[in-house]
């Protein structure tokens, strides 16, 4: 006989998630509705082609074991020259994560952009560290190193770049990279969107300096959001804790997305290809919406250099209530800008990861809407 489960009270969270919620960017989209224009997204609009799904169904024929922590050989070898600088996890962001449980105290300070992705600071505060922006200013969004250098102190523990940058699609350039690089705190260089470009390759901060950990992953490049694969790449010493925290989260990545992206890599041609292929749709998307937002918001943006993102101004400074009101009453979802940090507010992140059919109607209805309110 089995006896009735007693009537517990819910259990309470750890002190650490303490004023932590679903990020803004998830509480806006929870406001979308079938009749919703999504640019708020962030992920590609791009669906696998023959040559994906032909090489999917491969990788899901292989080995379905553990593979070792820090990934398998054969994908390490094909990602890095030295394999020990290789560390591939669930996702970009499980290797900022493992990156923060391994190198951050509480008591430490974090420096990060502002405006900038919203997990960096979210990460510091559940380290018991403390979130330090660095400003981004436009529009340029260039990034300056002095500003960074300027914050350093000796409870610095982590400096976060992020190039091409999410919200800003700015791209930095390399002196201050490398300015940043030898300042002394390590580095973590968040480069997911590095391959999104259009004009000129952006610097990767691979090899600047002992002290530099990059990021990266097939999310945004091969639109494999789901399939949760990325690396952390790094001088085998700077390396090691990475290893021994994601052992504890995760084991090891999937090792379907790890044989997948072992074979993407090894099919040069075709990859080049996508690549050139998810630019060019891109570049197109970029024309639509800047035109758009010129014609519909009186805005003229200079070009995002990379990645899929506008940062656009709006003439109203609560940019929440704005994004909320424009979900509810213009049925287009767009992240306000101060999701991103303060130096957001003001602007809104309008993602140009969709069809040139949405973009249009989208920034359409968010001009239509601000004539109506007279602003
Ligand atoms: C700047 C930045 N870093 C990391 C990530 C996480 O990517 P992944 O899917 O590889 O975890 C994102 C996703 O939006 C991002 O914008």
């Amino acid at each position: 006989m089995t006896s009735k489960p007693r009537d517990l009270e819910t259990p309470r969270p750890a002190g650490r998630l303490g004023g932590i919620e679903l990020s803004l960017i998830r509480q806006i989209n929870a406001l979308a509705t079938p009749l919703s224009t999504n640019l708020g997204i962030g992920e590609p609009n791009v669906e696998p082609d023959e040559t994906l799904r032909e090489l999917a169904r491969r990788a899901a024929t292989t080995s379905w074991h553990y593979s070792p922590n820090a990934g398998t050989l054969s994908l390490r070898k094909k990602i890095a020259d030295d394999p020990n600088e290789v560390c591939v996890t669930a996702g970009t962001e499980e290797a900022l994560y493992a990156i923060f449980q391994a190198y951050v105290d509480s008591g430490d300070e974090v420096l990060i952009p502002d405006p900038g992705f919203v997990v960096y600071a979210t990460l510091a505060k559940i380290c018991g560290a403390e979130p330090v922006p660095y400003p981004l200013h436009p529009p340029s969004w260039e990034l300056d190193a002095d500003a960074v250098l300027s914050r350093i102190t000796p409870k610095t523990k982590l400096i976060i770049v992020n190039s091409p940058s999410n919200p800003l699609g700015a791209v930095a350039n390399r002196r201050a990279l490398e300015a940043i690089a030898n300042a002394g705190p390590l580095v973590v260089s968040d480069e997911v969107y590095r391959q999104l470009w259009y004009d000129a390759e952006p610097p990767s901060m691979r090899s600047m300096s002992r002290n530099v950990i990059v990021i990266d992953g097939m999310s945004k490049s091969h639109a494999m959001t789901g399939l949760r694969i990325g690396w952390a790449l790094a001088h085998p010493d700077v390396l090691k804790p990475v290893i021994t925290a994601h052992q504890y989260i995760a084991t090891c990545a999937s090792v379907f997305s790890q044989c997948l992206a072992e074979m993407v890599l090894d099919a040069k041609e075709w990859n080049a290809s996508w690549l050139e292929r998810v630019r060019a749709q891109f570049r197109d998307q970029r024309e639509v919406a800047l035109h758009a937002i010129e014609r519909d918001l009186d805005v003229k943006l200079d070009p995002p250099a990379a990645a899929f993102y506008a940062f656009v101004p709006v003439p109203s400074c609560d940019t929440l209530t704005f994004a909320k009101t424009l979900a509810t009453d213009a049925a287009v979802l767009v992240i306000p800008g101060v999701a991103f940090g303060i130096n957001g507010e003001g602007f809104v992140r309008i993602s140009y990861a969709a069809s040139n059919d949405a973009i249009g109607t989208g920034i359409e209805r968010i001009g239509r809407w601000l004539r109506a309110a007279g602003r």
